[in-house]
Formats: structure tokens, C-alpha cells, sequence
């Protein structure tokens, strides 16, 4: 059955702006305080990752001091290592987010190493954040299928998850990197995932770059997931996966879940003007159905 609530984490302004290059670091500002107003209280707002490898995230420090904190909105940042978590504290981000792979080819790719170095090297990330008291996602990414190396085993997606969550993580959020899952798939990834992990523990993040990201979410709510993350406009990909579009899109997800009686506590209205806004600085339109047919109606 259907969770009666449901999560959302914005990553619009991070996986979203990762790969965008000209917009300036007060529209990301702009976007991240509308995105807070539209009423999401959780918000992936940067990431302190080598300037050198994704230059667009190099202002991370200043959107996040930028942003007009409130009460019960959460801002993360990723930390793929030591230097990277340093970053996110002296910024006083409230979640780290790490970052791998169940795909070898894509984490030397992504972040130039193994998967076992890299969980090794979020051993001190995880530290620093027990330390100060900063809860820590982890995601997992080409969960389903890898630019590099093709099809992935669920069996091999659990054997990270499980590491992932023996580190610290307290959820871990699984990516569908380059957006070629199919309902049928994702049925039975989370079939296998969920009979060891908890639901309340796995997040989907799915790039709609096939078109089947509402429908492979419409089947992880089915099966009980309640966090979901999702990028206004459907703004976004990854650098490092060539051909990747952008994440499902938040509008669209949140005019799914209105649909199913699933209370996400977002307005859908202001949530499609910040795309809208964020749109005019790209100079493009949003990639969501359901924000154009509101800009038309
Ligand atoms: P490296 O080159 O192996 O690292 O990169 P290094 O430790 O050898 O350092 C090299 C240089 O980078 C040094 O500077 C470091 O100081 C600097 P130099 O001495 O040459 O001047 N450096 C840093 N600077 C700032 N912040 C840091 C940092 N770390 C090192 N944190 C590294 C390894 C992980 C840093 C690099 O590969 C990297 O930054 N990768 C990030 C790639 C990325 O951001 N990808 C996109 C996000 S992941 C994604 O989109 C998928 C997701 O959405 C889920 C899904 O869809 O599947 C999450
Ligand atoms: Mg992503």
C-alpha cells in the first residue's frame, strides 16, 4: 500500500545546476530561498567536490550562506571526501551526502577511485558528522543500468547499500544515474533491496531520461518507499554520465502524489514559479509536463 506521506528531496540546485554553466550564484540563491517558500524541507543546495572536476558547484559555499535559513528546512551539500565535509560543517550544511556506485566503471569515473576505496574514504566523513551531530544519505548510483559497463545486478546495488548503511548512513538514496530502468526492474531491485533493508531507509532517484522515471516511482511507493528526490523543472545529469538528463521532476512527482491522496506538504503553484525562475536564468523552459500545462491553463 501507499505510504500516507511522503519525503521529497530537491536536488534541483545541485544535481540540477551540476550541469548547467552560466547561472550566477544569486539565482541559485533565489531558487534555493523559492524553493524553501514552496514548502520543501529538504534541500541538496551544493556540492564541496574538486572545483577542478565540476566547476559549476565551485560557488557551493556562498549559495549555502546565501540562503535565508527557517525553521525545519534541512540543507545538504555532497561531501565525497575529508576536505569536501570540512567544507559543508565550516558552512554549517545539516546533512552530508556521500556518493558512489554499484558500478566500478562509473565511481572511477565520478570520483576517481574503487568502490572499496571510496567507502574507506567516507570513513572520516561519517566521523566528522557523529561528531557534530549531522546525519549522513548515502547515495548509490547506476542502480539499474551504467554508462560504462551496461547492467547492473541488484545483488551487487544491496552489497553497497549495505556498506553504505554499516558506515553510518542513515538513508540511502538509490540512482538510476542515467535514467534506463523500467518498472518491471525497479519492481525487482527494491523486491530484493527491501527483503534486508528497511523502507524507511531507501530514498529512489530516478533521471527521466527514458521517460520512465513517474512510472518506476509510481512502483516504489507501491512498494513502500516514502522518500523520494527530484529536481524542480526537471533541471539536471550528471557530468559523468554522457546522455543523462535530468531528474524526474519535482512538479510532477508532487502532482502525482495530489493524485494519490499522498500528502507531500507542497505548494504545486509556487513550487512551479521557482522553476519557472530558475528557467528564465538558463534561458530554457522547464523540462515537467505538469509546469507547462499550469504556465497554460
Ligand atoms: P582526485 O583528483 O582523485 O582528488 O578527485 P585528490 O584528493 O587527488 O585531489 C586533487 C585536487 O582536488 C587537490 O587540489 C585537492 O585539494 C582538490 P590541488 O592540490 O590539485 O590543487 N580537492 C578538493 N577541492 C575541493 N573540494 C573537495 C576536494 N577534494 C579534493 N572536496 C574527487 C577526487 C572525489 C575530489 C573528485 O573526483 C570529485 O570532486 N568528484 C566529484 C564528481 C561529481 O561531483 N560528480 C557529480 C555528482 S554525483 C551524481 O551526480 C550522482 C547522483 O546524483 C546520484 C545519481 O544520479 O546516480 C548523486
Ligand atoms: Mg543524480
Amino acid at each position: 500500500s501507499y505510504p500516507a506521506q511522503v519525503k521529497i528531496v530537491e536536488v534541483g540546485a545541485r544535481d540540477g545546476l551540476q550541469n548547467e554553466s552560466s547561472v550566477s550564484t544569486d539565482a541559485k540563491i533565489a531558487l534555493v530561498n523559492a524553493l524553501a517558500d514552496a514548502g520543501l524541507k529538504h534541500i541538496e543546495a551544493g556540492a564541496f567536490v574538486s572545483p577542478k572536476w565540476v566547476p559549476q558547484m565551485a560557488d557551493s559555499s556562498n549559495v549555502i550562506r546565501g540562503f535565508v535559513r527557517r525553521e525545519g528546512v534541512e540543507i545538504s551539500a555532497l561531501t565525497p571526501n575529508l576536505k569536501g565535509a570540512e567544507l559543508a560543517l565550516a558552512n554549517e550544511v545539516d546533512e552530508f551526502a556521500i556518493f558512489t556506485a554499484a558500478s566500478e566503471a562509473f565511481t572511477q569515473k565520478n570520483i576517481n577511485c574503487s568502490i572499496e576505496e571510496s567507502i574507506e574514504r567516507f570513513r572520516p566523513v561519517v566521523e566528522l558528522a557523529q561528531k557534530n551531530n549531522i546525519k549522513v544519505r548515502g547515495y548509490v548510483s547506476c542502480v539499474v543500468g551504467c554508462p560504462y559497463q551496461g547492467e547492473v545486478e541488484p545483488e551487487q546495488v544491496l552489497a553497497v547499500c549495505k556498506q553504505l548503511l554499516a558506515l553510518g548512513c542513515y538513508e540511502i538514496s538509490l540512482g538510476d544515474t542515467i535514467g534506463v530502468g523500467t518498472a518491471n526492474q525497479v519492481r525487482q531491485l527494491l523486491t530484493l533491496l527491501l527483503s534486508h533493508i528497511p523502507a524507511e531507509r531507501l530514498a529512489v532517484h530516478f533521471h527521466d531520461t527514458y521517460g520512465q522515471a513517474l512510472a518506476n516511482i509510481h512502483t516504489a511507493l507501491e512498494l513502500g518507499i516514502a522518500t523520494i528526490d527530484s529536481a524542480v523543472a526537471g533541471l539536471g545529469g550528471c557530468p559523468y554520465a554522457k546522455g543523462a538528463s535530468g531528474n524526474v521532476a519535482t512538479e510532477d512527482v508532487v502532482y502525482l502524489l495530489q493524485g494519490l491522496g499522498i500528502d507531500s506538504g507542497i505548494d504545486l503553484e509556487r513550487l512551479a514559479k521557482a522553476g519557472w525562475q530558475i528557467c528564465e536564468a538558463l534561458d530554457k523552459a522547464p523540462v515537467s509536463k505538469v509546469s507547462l500545462a499550469l504556465k497554460n491553463s
